[in-house]
């Protein structure tokens, strides 16, 4: 699904996918310099992170593993709490390995925030955030994060794995969803 499929419920492309496509590049072009002579293991977040992992590890050039967890925000539903609920857990055990997390967006922190003092707790020999999209703005926690794609406004954003109720995830571009649609 392209942008003119969704022509009327998008207010703005932010990045085509091409732009996409070649910033994911960069950032891999940097973890394959940072972690040449590591082996890593990269953890998607499951389901926004979907199309990162994806074109991330096939533009990476050396081995790697691949993970995936799921997460929730417990109770209300809200992100806010900071409380997650695991609803998928890894496979794999991290003790001593290179672990990078890999999001599609980081907007108040909280969840990656709770999720990196998780996966630390498990004794890996290190964990890293790539996030393609984080929004400065929305943020309440202070977050280390070592890669990141793009810093955009505090917008309500879809596309290239985010979703609105569950729709747009398969659209090949990053938009801002207009405010019709959900308000
Ligand atoms: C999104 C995103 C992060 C989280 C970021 O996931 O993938 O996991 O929200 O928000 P935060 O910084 O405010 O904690 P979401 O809960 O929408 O689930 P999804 O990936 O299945 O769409």
């Amino acid at each position: 699904m392209d942008s003119q499929d969704v022509y009327d419920d998008l207010e703005e492309v932010l990045y085509t996918a091409d732009q996409i496509q070649a910033r994911v590049d960069e950032l891999a072009a940097d973890i394959d310099r940072d972690y040449a002579d590591k082996d890593v293991l990269i953890v998607g977040v499951l389901k926004g992170a979907v199309m990162v992992m994806a074109d991330l590890s096939r533009a990476l050039t050396s081995h790697i593993t691949m993970d995936w967890m799921a997460v929730s925000s417990y109770g209300s539903g809200t992100k806010s709490s900071g409380v997650v609920r695991i609803l998928k857990d890894l496979d794999a055990d991290l003790m001593n390995r290179h672990v990078l997390i890999v999001e599609d967006i980081i907007d108040s922190g909280l969840t990656l925030s709770w999720l990196k003092a998780n996966l630390e707790s498990r004794g890996p020999a290190s964990v890293e955030i790539c996030t393609l999209l984080r929004k400065p703005e929305a943020a309440k926690v202070s977050i280390d994060v070592k890669y990141v794609g793009y810093d955009i406004p505090n917008k309500f954003v879809v596309g290239y794995g985010l979703d609105f109720a569950e729709k747009y995830r398969n659209l090949d571009c990053i938009g801002i969803l207009a405010p019709h649609v959900y308000e």
